[in-house]
């Protein structure tokens, strides 16, 4: 295609996902540049970044470390294939992530989202059960308003109606616990709310019905960031921990979002001191310069494939740019950027103060529930009448005009913005979401 025929102002071929695409091709938001803290709009103008982009950018955009890493490694090795040949960042990211986990978490399978990361570990979970024995165990439990991507796994034991009901039957033998949301008794709560950790009890009643020995895992977000930062009751992950353990069934914990310091730790494993048996993650891992995600598996689950595997090959399982050296090279150079710059626990430091000026928006009008943990915060909106979502939608665009980044998910609004924040830019958040709220209906 010659130059002067490229449509480069044609919005229709691009099908842009989870997008309203006809409302955004009507009136478009461009950005076309980042850095640090801030968005550039292809008008020109600043957007403070609310959201850390997609919840990914945690160490805020085009850091100069991460750039240069990606940009040297293209110059040394652009691809190698990943099955029966490696590279050496890959076995030194691997040995990097395990290290920023507890326990013996310390083996690590890289995929290239967090939508793969999750389908792979629900497949290690029933590969797993099988090789030692209990090839019985196929069965898998997610839980109401859980996002787990997009895969077909993934939607399978994710809990949110609209990215499941369009695509079928999805995987067999799947089921759900309850959500934990209870803005009846937990509104307002900052940190860990009170009430519901026998939310989890509905555990016992599933593996009732369905007996243990059909059961090979129980995924949950630790924190449910996408259906609008859920966060776990006190004492809700140590007993769905325990169950499992009673049970002989895994628990992973998919940390796409909380990794990477976003809660002011590592990981929601090391905050909230409960060890799953995989972790699944994504989107921080390379500061979402380069896309990658990853699971780590607990040592005695790798051991059992290497132990028992019939088959040279242990796991049939794996992607074409599994371990790609580009995002190697960025989550090397990510990681030690967080570590450099203690960003985790600036996170922490940083979180009484987060705390405070979100939980200075609770009177605002439409306002019905504020919640916290780490840098994140959840703001629940009054749903307009016969219209859910459009409130937030407008509040999300209004920001958008005045030069803040939000993320809103039906009528709540999340915030997550980049680990290196100033308090000046938090007073910024709020300032731009007052004037945003008190001009909507
Ligand atoms: C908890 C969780 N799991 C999985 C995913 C899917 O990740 P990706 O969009 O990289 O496939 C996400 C994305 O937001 C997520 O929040």
């Amino acid at each position: 295609m010659s130059v002067d025929s490229r449509r480069v102002n044609d919005l229709e071929s691009y099908w842009m996902p989870f997008t309203a695409n006809r409302q955004f091709k009507a009136a478009p938001r461009m950005l076309v540049a980042a850095k640090g803290m801030h968005y550039t709009t292809h008008d020109g103008r600043t957007v403070l970044d609310g959201t850390a982009g997609l919840w990914c950018v945690n160490a805020g955009h085009g850091r100069e470390p991460i750039v240069e890493a990606i940009r040297r490694q293209a110059g040394v090795m652009d691809f190698a294939p990943p099955f029966q040949v490696g590279h050496p960042q890959a076995f030194e990211l691997a040995s990097k992530v395990g290290d920023l986990l507890p326990g013996d978490l310390n083996r690590v399978f890289f995929t290239n989202s967090g939508s793969e990361a999750v389908d792979t570990a629900l497949k290690i979970a029933i590969a797993y059960h099988r090789m030692r024995g209990e090839a019985s165990r196929t069965r898998l439990i997610g839980r109401e308003r859980g996002y787990h991507g997009v895969g077909f796994g993934g939607i399978s034991v994710g809990g949110i109606s609209p990215n499941r009901k369009h695509f079928g039957a999805m995987l067999p033998g799947v089921d759900h616990l309850p959500h934990t949301h209870d803005p009846m008794r937990n509104a307002f709560t900052r940190g860990q709310p009170e009430h519901g950790a026998d939310k989890a009890d509905a555990l016992e009643a599933i593996i009732a019905l369905h007996d243990p020995s059909t059961i090979a895992a129980v995924i949950v977000e630790p924190m449910a960031g996408s259906t609008g930062v859920l966060i776990p009751p006190r004492g809700y992950l140590e007993r769905l921990r325990a169950i499992c353990d009673r049970h002989g069934i895994l628990l992973i914990f998919d940390e796409v979002i909380t990794g990477f310091g976003r809660l002011g730790s590592a990981f929601a494993t090391n905050l909230f001191g409960v060890v799953p048996d995989m972790v699944t993650m994504a989107k921080g891992l390379t500061n979402g310069a380069v896309p990658m995600g990853a699971v780590a598996v607990r040592q005695g689950i790798y051991d059992t494939f290497m132990d028992k595997s019939e088959t040279p090959i242990e796991l049939f399982h794996g992607y074409t740019y599994s371990a790609h050296p580009l995002a190697c090279a960025a989550g090397m150079a990510t990681l030690e950027l967080y570590e450099r710059e203690g960003l985790f626990a600036r996170a922490a430091e940083l979180s009484p103060a987060w705390e405070a000026m979100v939980h200075g928006l609770r009177n605002l009008p439409h306002v019905t529930d504020i919640r916290n943990l780490g840098l994140v915060a959840g703001i629940e909106l009054e749903p307009r009448s016969g219209a859910p979502g459009a409130r937030a939608f407008e509040a999300f665009t209004k920001a958008y005009e005045a030069g803040l980044l939000i993320r809103v998910t039906g009528d709540i609004i999340a915030l997550s913005p980049p680990l290196i924040i100033e308090t000046a830019q938090m007073d910024e958040i709020a300032e731009t979401l007052i004037s945003v709220l008190r001009s909507i209906d």
